[in-house]
């Protein structure tokens, strides 16, 4: 649906456009988009037509950004940056990421079919990461943007062996110019990211949208435990060394210190078990593990009960433990002043404010380096996200590009 002079925010073309990126997957049937694959090529020169035909001057960046620029009256202000990402986890929903994207150029696309400069830029990011399915690590574009991207990172490989360097190069991209990709604090002047809430709260309340007060922070480990492979039918079982046992028991001792306080969640979201055959015993096990709270001090207890846990299983089980810090982030607050100029524009669109915070993470948490963030979330059906059964309503995501709109027309 092309944009028509003084058209009105099309929530139908919000969800066409969330409908036409998710044609573009690795898996028939479901959708998989990961970070600098063809598939995220794709999406991503559709995002920059989208980004061009409303006006805005749009390339890929260093590390395979969609990025999109949409100048003041006065060309090179400092800008109010919009976005959030394109690329996907496994079989995932067609809204976590896409959806604040599309929606942030909609309201680009409106401005400018009314002509309206603001006194400041708007610059829209579709960013090539933020899962971190490809090289484990997360946030990967969004971290280049704020200039805290670990160039260490270049060697890290996807499953296949590949490094990202390798493949930043095959995408046409050269790994030595993500540094140059850095926006200075000057640069931008706030950072704001409409998002599926991915969460039930909303629903719960029958609200369309909340403002998201801060976004949990989050930790991740990988842990090997080595024991002995051994054959599964002659090694009695007071004399295995089972990796794989050790490993489960490991699970449940995550699963008790996440439980052992409201706010606290935690995930084995991966479990390898090697030589991984029916009769063998496994001798070597390695799971993930991430844990996430909205306090700094509680995720840090709750990572610290972990690792003596599995410690004490090891010891019990003597295995060999080998517990990797994958990542960590600490709680990214949004702005005081954001909250209440994205409220504002929440009530000036008739529904009622609600504040929640944020228990997945998001982009924000990088641009929180060099800029004030905030977010807006939109209500999806059962809370689900992660999920092909994602989804949300055209009336929400109308009201989303409404709320969104408004806070980028009122921002001064
Ligand atoms: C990203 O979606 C995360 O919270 O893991
Ligand atoms: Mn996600
Ligand atoms: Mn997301």
């Amino acid at each position: 649906m092309p944009y028509i002079i003084g058209r009105m925010l099309s929530a139908e073309r919000i969800l066409e456009r969330c409908e036409s990126l998710a044609q573009h997957s690795e898996l028939p049937g479901g959708l998989t988009r990961v970070f600098l694959s063809p598939q995220a090529r794709a999406a991503g020169d559709k995002v920059l037509a989208w980004m061009r035909e409303a006006g805005m001057q749009a390339k890929l960046d260093a590390i395979g950004n969609a990025v999109g620029r949409y100048e003041a009256a006065r060309p090179g202000l400092p800008c109010l940056m919009l976005g959030s990402h394109l690329d996907t986890v496994r079989d995932a929903g067609k809204y976590d990421g896409m959806l604040g994207v599309i929606a942030a150029i909609e309201c680009v696309g409106f401005l400018n079919s009314k002509n309206k400069r603001l006194p400041f830029a708007i610059e829209v990011i579709g960013f090539g990461d933020e899962e971190g399915v490809r090289f484990g690590t997360t946030l990967l574009g969004s971290r280049a943007v704020a200039g805290t991207f670990d160039m260490d990172v270049l060697e890290a490989k996807d499953p296949q062996g590949k490094t990202m360097a390798d493949a930043l190069r095959e995408f046409g991209l050269d790994p030595q110019a993500i540094p140059r990709i850095a926006r200075k604090r000057s640069d931008v002047l706030a950072y704001a990211e409409l998002h599926i809430e991915q969460g039930p709260v909303l629903e719960a309340e029958g609200l369309p949208v909340g403002v998201v007060t801060a976004i949990n922070g989050f930790s991740r480990l990988r842990v090997t435990l080595r024991g002995a492979a051994g054959h599964a039918g002659t090694v009695p079982m007071s004399l295995r060394r089972d990796a794989l046992a050790g490993a489960a028991e490991c699970a449940l001792a995550v699963e008790r210190v996440a439980r052992s306080h409201p706010e606290l969640v935690g995930t084995v979201g991966r479990f390898e078990a090697r030589p991984g055959a029916i009769n063998v015993i496994p001798g070597e096990a390695t799971f993930t593990v991430d844990v996430r709270a909205p306090q700094d001090s509680l995720r840090e207890h709750a990572v610290a009960q972990i690792r003596s846990e599995i410690e004490n299983v090891s010891r019990n089980r003597q295995l060999a433990s080998e517990i990797e810090s994958l990542q960590h982030f600490g709680v990214t607050t949004c702005a005081p002043r954001l909250i209440e100029r994205m409220e504002r524009a929440v009530a000036s669109q008739g529904f009622r404010v609600r504040r929640l915070p944020s228990g997945a993470g998001h982009d924000g948490m990088a641009l929180g380096a060099i800029t004030e963030i905030c977010m807006l979330f939109v209500r999806c059906k059962g809370g689900i996200s992660h999920s092909p059964l994602e989804s949300i309503t055209r009336e929400d995501a109308d009201a989303g590009a409404k709320v969104l709109l408004e806070f980028i027309q009122s921002y001064s």
